[in-house]
């Protein structure tokens, strides 16, 4: 995140002798993304970071992909992705390429006997069910419906859950992810036009110190395969850091949406960006107030982007029979719009109570093996506009 942080104690000068108050010194870790020009953080841990004990295996976690090139509209019942008790092997791809894989996910457990590490990409996690606890070597964070968790490449992480019930939607992204860089200043201040200003981010709290030594399982997630690490030293024992590199929290229900007198696009709607992706949160809003406005979105052709929609809550004016839980694909090279009806039902109306989280990719989406057995195989003839259109097809 592009605003300085600091929690527990760090010493006055950096890369400096900062004693232990029995004896010896702390250990700094200079933690980043991008080499050593992109943002990063110092962290004093009580113990060299570096104490691998044992490299026990690795499993591969390659998606299994079903249709490699894709141009058919996609319903996903996303609901149907079955709940898991353990976290990582609740995680189900259901669209990647090489810079993104989105992911459904209903873990049951907390992960108590292990902790994780994605290698490659930063991660956000979008909580549509449960609530909980995200505990990091920065420190803690408190989740529930509607947030976002975005979790810097290279944090060693758990989640604790409150409850059994818990729905993720889950984006890897090997580039960085940023808030958009039209919101922010030269100085990465967020800008008065922003939907959302740094009091809306929460930053980790509760920084645990454990000072233990035994076998500590770190899986690591490293170019498709899951690596089970042994550290002899509890990989929380960082007793303080500071700068701009750590996990955040961001709820979708603090984004202020940008609203017109005529219908606004998609990019109003923007909340995290890559080289490769945007992260866009459709919430609750007043309509276009032209007296003449269709508030619906007009029929359009993103032909560089596949467009993957998650529904949240609400009705969604574009396509008021959708459920909760569902993914849509629209991919790049046809174009896409309000269902049938849908245009002239939204004439008039007031506001919506839509609330759903927009990713579009830059590069073309594939289709794992999971995710075909969520989709309907109907979606893309929904467009038809009477059922004697459907007839001979
Ligand atoms: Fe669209």
């Amino acid at each position: 995140m592009p605003f300085y942080h600091k929690l527990g104690k760090i010493p006055p000068k950096r890369h400096t002798v900062f004693k232990k108050p029995d004896g010896g010194i702390y250990y700094e870790q200079l933690f980043g993304t991008e080499g050593f020009s992109g943002m990063a953080s110092l962290l004093y841990h009580t113990h060299r970071p570096t104490q691998v004990r044992e490299i026990k295996g690795s499993i591969d976690v390659k998606p299994d992909v079903s249709v490699d090139v894709n141009i058919e509209s996609l319903l996903f019942d996303g609901f149907k992705v079955n709940p898991v008790a353990d976290y990582l092997e609740s995680r189900t791809p259901i669209m990647v390429n090489d810079d993104i894989q989105i992911i459904l996910s209903a873990p049951q457990e907390s992960t108590d006997d292990y902790f994780y590490k994605n290698a490659d990409s930063d991660e956000v996690i979008f909580v549509h069910k449960g609530e909980g606890k995200l505990r990091t070597q920065f420190g803690n964070l408190d989740f529930k419906y509607g947030d976002y968790l975005v979790i810097p490449r290279g944090t060693i992480y758990k989640l604790d859950f409150d409850n059994t019930d818990n729905r993720f939607l889950i984006v890897e992204s090997r580039q960085p992810i940023y808030t958009p860089k039209r919101y922010r200043n030269d100085f990465g201040q967020l800008l008065e036009h922003s939907p959302f200003c740094e009091r809306d981010i929460r930053q980790p709290y509760e920084l645990e110190t454990h000072d233990e030594a035994g076998e500590f399982l770190i899986k690591i997630k490293k170019q498709d395969k899951l690596f089970d690490m042994v550290y002899a030293k509890h990989p929380f024992d960082v007793v303080g850091y500071d700068g701009y590199n750590y996990p955040y929290a961001f709820s979708i229900h603090d984004f202020e949406p940008i609203t017109g007198r005529i219908h606004q696009p998609p990019p109003v709607h923007q909340t995290f960006e890559t080289s490769a992706m945007v992260i866009c949160s459709f919430c609750p809003r007043l309509y276009d107030y032209h007296p003449q406005a269709i508030p619906a979105p007009y029929n359009h052709s993103n032909i560089d982007s596949d467009e993957v929609l998650y529904y949240v809550d609400g009705e969604f004016m574009s396509r008021p029979d959708i459920e909760i839980g569902t993914l849509t694909l629209h991919p790049a090279g046809i174009p896409h719009g309000p269902q049938p009806g849908a245009t002239e039902a939204s004439i008039g109306k007031k506001e919506t109570k839509e609330l759903a989280v927009m990713v579009d990719t830059f590069r073309p989406l594939r289709i794992t093996k999971q995710g075909l057995k969520l989709t309907d195989g109907k979606y893309y003839k929904s467009w038809l506009e009477k059922k004697s259109d459907n007839e001979g097809f």
